[in-house]
């Protein structure tokens, strides 16, 4: 395991972390992290979400919230020493936020140690679903976030470029993994010469590269793999406009699985409509607002594939937003 993923302490057998990411702005990933927050603190579980978003703060706006009082830069600047300090209740009973940092040029990018610290005090929140909203991009903060959830979620649009923009947004988290791990069993430099090895040809996918490390040293060759194939990020498509759209996260799933040896799982689309404007606009959350529109539905029915079928979600079966 390594440090990044690492958790510090017992936890509660419940507690969930998950992570909202992907590499192009404006896919909805703040839509998605907020619908599925109160979504599941309507099936009544504990909720915080947390706007890791340092550039760009605006989990709070989505969550009703128009002007927070505290922000998780009070945390990373030391004002504080407790996360929970941060904690804001909403208007929605079970769910409460800690709102993104304001002051992005001091704190976008953070030292390892205050990831570290971070996450430790992330993971110690009382909550039974912690869910982190992040910002565009493959940067190490956003990616070390991403890959220390339990579960790894992109929100991608259907454009021609979203193959190529999940597909470098996954190879980075897998690439990043890789080197957290070697990392930490002090193992840096065998990344380096695996990548300069020029034998067998250049490396054409992260199974070659998992092969040369292996021709380097084989000691490591099992728990590598076991790594990777931990690794299994879902992927959520929004905005879609034709039918044909929803494919587009079968052709992702197989083209991850053949150039990157990672398993990805379709979890869900969710349409374009413009009420997710118009809750935007009036400050008012999606699910609250509308809670009968498609975008509602289908957010309902990713939820229920992402808790893999554990827990119904009421009026879903019936055909109807819960
Ligand atoms: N399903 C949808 N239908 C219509 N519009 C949508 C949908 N999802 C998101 N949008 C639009 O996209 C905008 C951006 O959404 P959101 O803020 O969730 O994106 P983001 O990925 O978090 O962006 P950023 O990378 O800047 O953090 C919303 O304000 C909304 O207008
Ligand atoms: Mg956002």
């Amino acid at each position: 395991m390594s440090q990044i993923d690492m958790p510090l302490f017992p936890l509660p057998q419940q507690k969930q972390i998950w992570a909202v990411g992907g590499c192009k702005g404006g896919t909805g990933k703040t839509i998605v992290t907020v619908s599925l927050g109160i979504l599941l603190s309507r099936l009544g579980h504990r909720v915080v979400l947390i706007d890791t978003d340092l550039g760009g703060a605006n989990l709070h706006t989505c969550a009703g919230i128009r002007y927070p009082a505290k922000t998780i830069s009070d945390f990373l600047l030391k004002k504080t020493n407790s996360l929970e300090d941060l904690l804001t209740e909403t208007s929605i009973e079970n769910l409460k936020i800690i709102s993104g940092a304001n002051d992005s040029l001091t704190i976008a990018n953070l030292p390892h140690v205050q990831k570290l610290k971070l996450i430790h005090h992330i993971r110690r929140l009382p909550a039974d679903y912690i869910i982190l909203d992040l910002g565009a991009g493959t940067s190490f903060n956003v990616l070390d976030i991403f890959l220390m959830a339990d579960s790894g979620i992109v929100v991608i649009t259907p454009e021609p470029t979203s193959v190529e923009n999940v597909y470098r947004f996954i190879k980075s988290a897998i690439l990043r993994k890789i080197s957290n791990y070697l990392s930490d069993l002090k193992y840096n430099d065998i990344l380096k010469e695996a990548v300069a090895s020029k034998e067998n040809g250049p490396l054409k996918s992260i199974r070659d590269l998992v092969e040369k490390i292996n021709r380097i040293d084989s000691s490591i060759s099992a728990s590598l793999e076991e790594k990777i194939s931990s690794f299994y990020p879902k992927v959520i498509i929004n905005q879609v406009r034709a039918n044909d759209n929803m494919m587009l996260g079968m052709s992702i799933k197989d083209i991850a699985n053949k150039y990157l040896g990672v398993n990805l799982d379709y979890v869900g689309y969710i349409p374009y409509d413009e009420t997710v404007h118009e809750s935007v606009k009036k400050f008012k959350p999606l699910i609250i607002e509308y809670p009968n529109c498609s975008v509602s539905l289908c957010m309902s029915l990713t939820l229920k594939k992402l808790l893999n079928g554990k827990e119904p979600l009421r009026g879903i079966d019936a055909g109807q937003i819960i």
